[in-house]
């Protein structure tokens, strides 16, 4: 009975985000589910989110430097992006560029902490400006990563975060969030954040400066 009781509640929270135009990919099976989350254009962003129990199917380890905060967890990336990932970073290498990982995959339950955590530390207008909320996270993907350099200051003008804007879609990879996008993205610039989404998708993307909602708005 409880288990009926607690359906109808979700059901009832699901009509009423969709009739605020907030979708949510449930993590419930169903194959409608499954191509949308195996689909590696997945869109999460404020209107687009990942049920609390979506966790990806083949997450993995890559063979690349992590930085000491890295958590195991965090480590993760799902299947797809391992070989293209390590590849970036070892390409990077080549070319005397220095790239390590810092957070990939993250939980539900990770997520939300970490907003908690920046809301308790920095109040919610900067949290959100950064910060997605537990469920919109494109983290809990898998198919992004944020990067660091050996200063552990990814920023704009930092040798790391120009090669890897200029670089990363040779890969497949985009900058998820680019400086004065905000309005589109609903997150400030993020020069350490790259999400896959595939060689042609990447390339197009950043050949016309665009977002990734742009993009899949076209
Ligand atoms: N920093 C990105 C937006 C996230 O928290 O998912
Ligand atoms: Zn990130």
């Amino acid at each position: 009975m409880k288990r009926v009781f607690k359906s109808i509640i979700v059901f009832i929270i699901i009509v009423l985000l969709s009739l605020c135009g907030v979708n949510i990919i449930s993590g419930n099976g169903g194959e409608e589910r499954n191509s949308k989350i195996n689909n590696i254009l997945i869109l999460v962003n404020r209107k687009n989110g990942l049920d609390k129990s979506y966790i990806p199917m083949d997450l993995t380890i890559p063979e690349i430097p992590f930085s000491d905060e890295a958590t195991n967890e965090e480590k993760q990336v799902a299947g797809i992006i391992k070989e293209p990932l390590e590849e970036l970073i070892n390409e990077a290498k080549k070319e005397g560029i220095i790239l390590i990982g810092n957070s990939a995959y993250r939980s539900y339950e990770s997520q939300e902490i970490i907003y908690n955590n920046r809301v308790r530390d920095e109040g919610k207008k900067s949290a959100d400006a950064y910060v997605a909320k537990p469920g919109f996270s494109e983290h809990q993907t898998g198919l992004c990563i944020d990067i660091t350099n050996k200063y552990r200051y990814f920023a704009e003008g930092t040798e790391e975060a120009e090669w890897l804007e200029k670089n990363c879609s040779r890969f497949g990879f985009i900058i998820r969030y680019p400086k004065n996008k905000k309005r589109i993205t609903g997150i400030e610039y993020e020069p350490w954040h790259i999400r896959y989404v595939g060689k042609d998708v990447a390339k197009y993307i950043y050949d016309n400066g665009i977002t990734l909602e742009e993009y899949l708005e076209k």
